[in-house]
């Protein structure tokens, strides 16, 4: 039986706290997803513009010309030394909760969330993050985010876990209990790195293009790709202003491209950790999450990898935006009180 049957004014929410985008399942229904970018305006021309003292997801990003805008988590980690990344988060956090809430937040009711960070931020950022939601949330619990994935999806045994998101790619072998540090791995490589990577090639080969982050970011989003390619890929740049076609083709490869071979070394190493004669079925059970796991023919690039340890199966999860925070709120549901962590 879960809380919310015993005391109806308790909210669960499961949060999936992502370098790029963070998503919210709640136990009301509702679901929400916002990109990772919260921005303060620049001096009193772009306060009254904006009229708000704080712009969140993508508005912050579309009136970025106005904002101090911070995208507080990197590399799975939030920024150190910064205390604005560190309020950066817990406006983005308190953004989540007021929608998980339906923006009719009561006074009294109690919010327990369950927050999905990647495997490595567990060990350093904790405590942080504990300090941020004081005052916002009334139990908490910390979760590595693949771990979440694994709860959601009832595959808690014999299977592995790659959730290949934007700052990092998270490994996690599922052995029936909950995963130690031994079970799981964290790498950069991951959208992040793909953008870096498709940014400075272009800017290589194109030199007299103008690229930003944010158009090669939707470009990967639209037409990346690993192996070989379906269709030339295309895109219109301003060359000294002038709308300019180019075939970036090669550069989209070789930048998706730069995270399969430590993807694959990843699971090489992780998988002959299991019991061996477990070996076999976690091979067979490897599911793929995270946005970047959208990157075609990235699937099945990751399960020829398998080959030289005897084959495996790769399925990615259905609906990769919502897989880890649906996972949380299914342990938030389900955590008996002992295991939260109360703030308040
Ligand atoms: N259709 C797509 N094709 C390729 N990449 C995509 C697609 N859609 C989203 N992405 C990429 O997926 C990443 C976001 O995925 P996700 O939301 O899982 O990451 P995150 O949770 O924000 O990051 P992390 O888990 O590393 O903290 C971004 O790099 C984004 O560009
Ligand atoms: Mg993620």
């Amino acid at each position: 039986m879960t809380d919310s049957k015993q005391q109806p004014s308790v909210l669960h929410v499961g949060i999936d706290l992502g370098t790029s985008r963070s998503a919210v399942s709640a136990s009301n229904g509702q679901r929400h997803v916002v990109e990772s970018y919260v921005g303060w305006p620049v001096d009193m021309v772009a306060r009254k513009v904006l009229k708000q003292d704080v712009l969140i997801g993508t508005p912050a990003i579309e009136n970025r010309t106005m904002l101090d805008l911070h995208r507080p988590l990197e590399r799975g980690l939030i920024k150190e030394g910064s205390e604005k990344d560190l309020e950066a988060v817990k406006q983005l956090l308190d953004h989540l909760i007021e929608l998980a809430a339906g923006g009719k937040r009561k006074a009294k009711s109690q919010v327990r969330a369950v927050v999905g960070v990647p495997a490595e931020a567990m060990r350093v950022n904790k405590q942080q993050l504990a300090n941020t939601l004081k005052g916002s949330v009334d139990a908490l619990m910390i979760v590595s985010e693949p771990f979440a994935v694994a709860y959601g999806l009832d595959a808690l045994l014999h299977s592995l876990i790659v959730d290949v998101g934007a700052g990092t790619t998270d490994f996690c072998l599922m052995r029936g209990h909950f995963p130690t540090e031994e079970d799981q791995r964290t790498l950069t490589h991951a959208g992040d790195s793909i953008d870096q990577n498709l940014l400075q090639l272009i800017s290589e080969h194109h030199p007299e293009a103008q690229v930003s982050i944010f158009m090669v970011r939707a470009w990967k989003e639209k037409h990346g790709f690993v192996g070989k390619p379906q269709a030339p890929v295309k895109v219109t740049v301003p060359v000294r202003g002038k709308p300019t076609e180019i075939d970036i083709t090669k550069e989209m490869r070789t930048a998706c491209e730069s995270i399969v071979e430590p993807i694959i070394e990843t699971m090489l190493d992780l998988l002959p950790r299991v019991e061996p004669e477990f070996q076999a079925r976690v091979r067979g059970n490897v599911i793929l999450s995270g946005g970047s796991s959208l990157i075609s023919g990235l699937r099945a690039a990751l399960q020829k990898g398998l080959e030289p340890i005897g084959g495996g199966s790769i399925r990615s999860v259905k609906d990769p935006v919502f897989a880890g925070s649906e996972g949380c709120l299914a342990i938030a549901l389900d955590a008996p009180d002992k295991d939260w962590e109360k703030l308040r």
